[in-house]
């Protein structure tokens, strides 16, 4: 503490003793140590990576990419030699394996060159979005002219308070097209965020193609009404767009979109609702329901009494869907929903019944446990793990399974005090689909709920209640953006940013160096510019 306390006020008085360069970084950096002067890139820079590692070649690309776009500049990459290694006008990567922290970078900027030392491909990553954010926020642009493609000098020493940094987003409700999912990639780089939680089934629309189950992209994929206006209007009150509304991903596409956040260091975890939220698959197979339906893909919000059924063809159909979607996606986690089942259509079933005297269960609840166990026990056997939205844990479950607290801080704790590996996402602090600001009239629809931006960034994902021990267990935290008001791309950047940016920096930066009022001039001086570079449809709250 003292000694991060002491690197603080180092790190300020350089930051204060210079006043000709600014560092308008976000998520802030671990120590920046400002130096006079700047470089300048022009055609005859080069970034030069080691040999050997194919991955770096995405990390270099990130720079690359952007003056490909924004200028006539074409960076050369070149691999270190003899011959390069004194280079001036140059970006070197110099792998440093004693670095203990693979996300973690150091950045040292001269007038001459620029040096970045990293463990692996995603450090050097991290460093040239550090070096994206410190250019002319021209350089998210499509052409320019006129620009001085300057960086200020500095040192900057940076890595992550967390391993898990991630944003969910509910393509059921609303839908994305693959060309704004790759959008969200580039903009999780951008923030150094490394997770993308892809919400891809629920009530109103199932959104992955499953070979064996053709229906779930036939019928699941597709509703034929939509609620206009709030979901707490009494039901006689009720107005629906009559329309078809909907859409699903081609297992092409997904293999795509996996490919592209792969190459941005973003790692994807698809979630696979269970045993709630499962109305839309239940309206093409309602064999996998307790009444046997009919159903219909909802165009309401909210919770809903049919759930899958606890008998065997329900697991034959999940496992067979996990399976696809273990193909598919290659990271550690499957995330299995297991949030808001009602256990109504359970307590009345003949099936569930028996099936909880057969394992001498106590309750519905046990059911549920029994189920989500099944599950994990499967998704284990193929070497992977599950994540359940915090619910899982009621009943009783494992703690091989992490669990996403959502309902609040103290969910997390509890969890994490059972032993569980805990990504906080409570919506006091998470949940952005909340107005974020009090006046409502000028706002447009959203969920409820109110969470400003100071109020995200204040968000802390470890309880200082937590022992040493228990906190090991916080891996880190994630915004969620659940979709029922947001049916339009423009409206969903409104809902973002910059809340996702204050997100960033609470699971990226220590917690003894935060200060908000820094944190919003690091926002209006600099990213804010990068978004409406970007043509970001930013809240211009701040
Ligand atoms: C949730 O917000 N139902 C996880
Ligand atoms: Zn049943």
């Amino acid at each position: 503490m003292k000694r991060l306390f002491f690197i603080f006020v180092f790190c300020s008085y350089f930051v204060s003793s210079t006043a000709q360069n600014a560092y308008n970084i976000v998520p802030q950096p671990v120590i920046v140590k400002s130096q006079a002067d700047k470089f300048v890139f022009n055609k005859g820079t080069r970034v030069i990576i080691p040999e050997g590692d194919p991955a770096m070649h995405n990390a270099s690309f990130a720079l690359i990419e952007r003056f490909m776009t924004a200028s006539d500049i074409a960076l050369k990459e070149e691999t270190l030699s003899e011959e390069n290694k004194d280079m001036t006008n140059a970006v070197f990567f110099k792998t440093d394996p004693k670095m203990t922290n693979k996300e973690g970078y150091r950045l040292k900027i001269t007038k001459e060159r620029i040096e970045v030392e990293a463990a692996e491909a995603v450090g050097f990553f991290y460093a040239m979005q550090t070096i994206r954010q410190l250019l002319p926020p021209e350089i998210e642009k499509s052409t320019t002219s006129g620009v001085e493609w300057a960086v200020p000098c500095v040192e900057i020493e940076d890595a992550p308070r967390y391993a898990y940094r991630g944003l969910m987003v509910d393509v059921s409700r609303h839908f994305s097209s693959v060309k704004d999912v790759k959008r969200y990639i580039d903009l999780l780089a951008f923030h150094k965020i490394n997770t993308f939680h892809w919400h891809l089934t629920d009530d109103q629309g199932w959104r992955i193609e499953i070979k064996k189950y053709p229906k779930l992209s036939e019928i699941s994929a597709w509703r034929y009404r939509t609620l206009i206006g709030h979901g707490n209007a009494a039901a006689k009150d009720r107005k629906y767009k009559q329309e078809r509304y909907g859409g699903f991903y081609t297992q092409e596409e997904i293999k795509d979109v996996v490919a592209y956040a792969g190459k941005k260091f973003v790692t994807i975890i698809p979630e696979i609702e269970m045993p709630g939220h499962a109305l839309a698959a239940l309206t093409a197979y309602p064999e996998l329901s307790c009444t046997g339906g009919p159903f219909e893909v909802e165009g309401n919000w909210g919770i809903f009494n049919d759930i899958y059924c606890t008998r065997d063809e329900t697991f034959r159909f999940l496992e067979d869907v996990l399976s696809e979607v273990m193909e598919l996606f290659p990271g550690t986690y499957v995330h299995i929903g297991g949030d808001e089942a009602k256990k109504t259509r359970w307590e009345r079933c003949h099936h569930c019944q028996s099936k909880i005297n057969e394992l001498g269960l106590k309750n519905e609840e046990e059911l549920q446990s029994w189920f989500i166990t099944r599950i994990e026990k499967f998704v284990r056997s193929k070497g992977r793990r599950i994540i359940g939205w915090e619910e899982v844990t009621e009943g009783g479950i494992s703690p091989e399974v992490t669990v996403m607290a959502w309902r609040g801080i103290q969910k997390g704790i509890t969890a994490a005090r059972q032993g569980h590996d805990v990504i906080m996402a409570p919506q006091t602090f998470c949940y952005l689909d909340y107005y974020q600001s009090k006046d409502r009239e000028t706002e447009p629809l959203a969920n409820g709920g109110y969470l400003p931006l100071d109020k995200v960034y204040s968000f802390d994902p470890t309880p200082q209640e937590l022992s040493a021990q228990e906190a090991k267990h916080i891996l880190g935290g994630q915004a969620n953006l659940w979709r029922e008001y947001i049916p339009a791309e423009t409206h969903l950047e409104y809902m973002l940013f910059p809340r996702l940016a204050a997100l960033a920096e609470a699971v990226w930066s220590s917690r003894d160096g935060k200060d908000y009022e820094d944190f919003k001039k690091r926002l209006v001086s600099g990213v804010l510019k990068h978004y409406a570079a970007l043509g970001i449809n930013y809240a211009n709250h701040p």
